[in-house]
């Protein structure tokens, strides 16, 4: 099912959220793109009109529920919205777990609940569809990395709240998808200097979850070798997990 043509990304200013964006750019697609930082955000708007978007940037900070809202609800209609928005304790510059439970579930939720209230509101497409939404998680969200806990967990909150509020969504229309890719190639990880196995660049990763949004999947996770992997060391007893998810890794803190 091809994608309507108004689309909101949060944290479109960098990496996998400006490919997302990018990819989305076409004549006829009007493009609400959010971040914090307003030069790098105005870069993405540039790429895009060149492309021929209509673009709407908005420097916003996704922890703030109430801009988030006003944002989206302003917006008018809105065919598909990318939660995109994260961090990471080297991107943030800490690890304290309630900074980043703040952006990646907080922030995650302030563009989702509000953008679940505007679509309940949209007329149904041709498709008999009001909308989309998809939070962008992670593989990260299935083991418990002892070098990055506050960032796992956020992220495996964040799926588990998509698929388990996916069903009563998708009665009224709304299909909700967790996006759970592995390692990209992003200012995210190259701030990061552990391994990273099957890392792909932004553009495949943008076009494998735009794919699977056109085909309603509930979750997309890639690449499959590292989903598997994750799935199963979580079924190993906690200290072997976390004996092997420290020798793949060299890092210092969350
Ligand atoms: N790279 C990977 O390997 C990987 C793998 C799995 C999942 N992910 C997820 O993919 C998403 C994008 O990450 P990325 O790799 O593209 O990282 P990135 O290059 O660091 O981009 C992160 C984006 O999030 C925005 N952002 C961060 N905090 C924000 C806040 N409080 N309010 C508004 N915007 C905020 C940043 O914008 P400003 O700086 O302008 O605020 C930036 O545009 C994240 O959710 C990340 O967890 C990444």
């Amino acid at each position: 099912m091809p994608i309507g043509p108004n689309c909101l990304i949060t944290g479109a200013s960098s990496g996998l959220g400006r490919a997302l964006a990018l990819a989305l750019a076409t004549p006829g697609r009007r493009l609400f793109l959010g971040g914090r930082n307003e030069s790098r955000l105005a870069e993405t708007a540039a790429l895009c009109q060149a492309r021929g978007a209509v673009i709407a940037s908005a420097a916003i900070d996704v922890t703030d529920a109430d801009a988030m809202r006003d944002w989206i609800a302003g917006a008018g209609r809105l065919d598909l919205v990318i939660a995109n928005a994260g961090i990471s304790a080297h991107t943030a510059g800490t690890s304290d777990p309630r900074i980043i439970f703040a952006t990646n579930l907080g922030g995650m939720l302030n563009t989702v609940l509000p953008a679940l209230e505007a679509m309940a509101r949209q007329s149904p497409d041709a498709e008999g569809k009001r909308g989309h939404i998809a939070a962008i998680n992670s593989l990260a969200a299935f083991v418990a990395a002892p070098d990055a806990p506050a960032y796992c967990a956020a992220k495996a909150a964040a799926d588990r709240w998509i698929l388990a509020a996916a069903p009563s969504a998708e009665r009224n229309a709304i299909h909700l998808t967790s996006v759970c890719p592995g390692f990209i190639k992003t200012p995210m990880t190259d701030a990061h200097d552990h391994p990273k196995p099957g890392m792909m660049s932004a553009g495949r990763a943008a076009s494998l979850v735009l794919a699977g949004i056109s085909r309603n999947r509930r979750r997309i996770a890639f690449p499959h070798t590292l989903y598997f992997a994750g799935r199963f060391l979580d079924l190993l007893p906690p200290r072997t997990a976390a004996r092997l998810l420290s020798r793949g890794s060299n890092r210092g803190s969350d």
